[in-house]
């Protein structure tokens, strides 16, 4: 029986500690930092998620078998290449490879490199020059920053005035480092999260979710890290698939093995259905939060396998499936993703039927409490999207907390 140690601590990690924990080969499972929810289900242990040498030496003290990543900061710090090096075994791609999502440059010129469909661009330092740039080309304009910038480094500036506003925050204010800001062309469509289980050339599909960045009804108000999930897109063809497979998930595998830098973990392709054909939005070197919590309660198949045969390089055997869908629900603090206050107590997430899983919430006199700008996320599956839909919101009207608020329209793209 193996034990194994799981690196974070929001929602995505509770669902996986949640697979983990279905699965016949673990007997033992720790969570650093972990949170009240997953301390239902794991041992949290104190470390924080980017603190290397701290996870290395509880690892080697315990005796873990194997850890899993979820966090990009733990995976940029040298995680994975620490732990290799110390003869550890550990689910999570390399800091090298870690690019593909740490910097924009490097993701584009992959994707050119390798003709991986994505919108043209050009990167600079100078305001000057971006600013003169972006003047004679159409608005909107996008403008990515160009580094770690906890999914508030993409503005798309609607005129002059706002992309001067952007471009001066990011390279005269340095309001996120010292990168640089990718340009690039406006892409429209329905947008949808592919991930995929990667050894080096070997690419694993996970069933394709769609996230709800925007933090209200209508897809309107502020970017958030996502405010609900569901799997089962009716605008994604058999045929789209198979192309975003093949012509974006597998070159992407094998060209960073090729740049020397293979990947071992997850690939997720943030991905655009435009009437161009499917091109990619931006790459991610781990499992996406909330669409974790949708994808994995879908795998029939035990995860400790897939986990252990892709971190040491063997080929995963028998990854199956579930034919139903899922849908989550964000339920998030008021203000989020802007300032929030912490505390407020929860009631009924054990009532609630559904699969809470815990995204930022602590225990206070033995009572739930909020401790995070997204908070839970109750899933549930069903046979069509309309009867999950049904089930999920029922949960979430279980859940009582004078804090919270939660988008009501999860799934309009597919529903309505
Ligand atoms: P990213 O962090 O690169 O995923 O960007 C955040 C969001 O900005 C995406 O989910 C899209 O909704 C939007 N976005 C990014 N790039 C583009 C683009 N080239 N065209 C249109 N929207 C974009
Ligand atoms: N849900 C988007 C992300 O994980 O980046």
């Amino acid at each position: 029986m193996k034990t194994v140690l799981v690196v974070g601590g929001g929602g995505r990690e509770h669902a996986i500690v949640d697979a983990l924990s279905r699965s016949s080969r673990v007997s033992k499972i720790y969570c650093a930092p972990g949170n009240a929810g997953i301390a239902t289900q794991a041992e949290c242990v104190p470390v924080k998620d980017t603190d290397v040498d701290g996870l290395l030496e509880f690892a080697r003290t315990r005796a873990v078998d194997l850890t899993v990543v979820g966090p990009e900061a733990a995976l940029s710090a040298g995680i994975a290449d620490a732990f290799r090096a110390a003869g550890l075994r550990i689910f999570g791609h390399s800091a090298a490879a870690t690019r593909i999502e740490s910097s924009k440059e490097f993701a584009k010129r992959l994707m050119a490199r390798y003709g991986i469909p994505t919108a043209s661009y050009r990167s600079f330092s100078d305001y000057e020059e971006a600013l003169t740039y972006v003047s004679r080309r159409p608005f909107p304009a996008v403008l990515k920053y160009d580094g770690l910038a906890a999914g508030k480094g993409v503005v798309i500036a609607a005129d002059m005035q706002e992309a001067r506003e952007a471009l001066a925050s990011m390279l005269l204010d340095h309001s996120f480092g010292q990168g640089r800001v990718v340009v690039e062309d406006y892409l429209e469509g329905p947008e949808f999260s592919f991930m995929c289980f990667v050894s080096g050339d070997d690419v694993y599909p996970m069933p394709l979710s769609q996230d709800h960045k925007r933090a209200f009804d209508g897809d309107k108000g502020p970017n958030t890290g996502g405010m609900g999930a569901y799997t089962g897109l009716p605008f994604i063809t058999d045929a789209d698939r198979e192309f975003a497979y093949q012509e974006i998930m597998c070159k992407a595998a094998s060209g960073m093995v090729s740049e020397g830098c293979p990947l071992c973990g997850v690939l997720y392709g943030g991905l655009m259905k435009t009437a161009d054909g499917i091109k990619v939005i931006e790459f991610n070197a781990r499992f996406g939060d909330p669409e974790t919590e949708v994808v994995l309660p879908l795998l029939e198949s035990d995860i400790f396998d897939v986990f252990d045969a892709v971190a040491a390089g063997r080929p995963v055997e028998g990854l199956r499936w579930s034919n139903a869908v899922t849908m989550g629900v964000v339920m998030a603090s008021k203000g989020y993703p802007g300032n929030y206050a912490k505390g407020f107590e929860i009631k009924g997430i054990d009532a609630a039927d559904a699969h809470v899983y815990h995204m930022g919430t602590a225990l206070r006199d033995s009572c739930y409490i909020t401790n995070g700008g997204r908070v839970l996320m109750p899933v549930c599956k069903g046979a069509s999207l309309a009867e999950a839909r049904a089930r999920v919101y029922e949960a979430v009207s279980q859940i009582e907390c004078d804090n919270l608020f939660y988008r009501s329209d999860i799934a309009h793209q597919a529903l309505d």
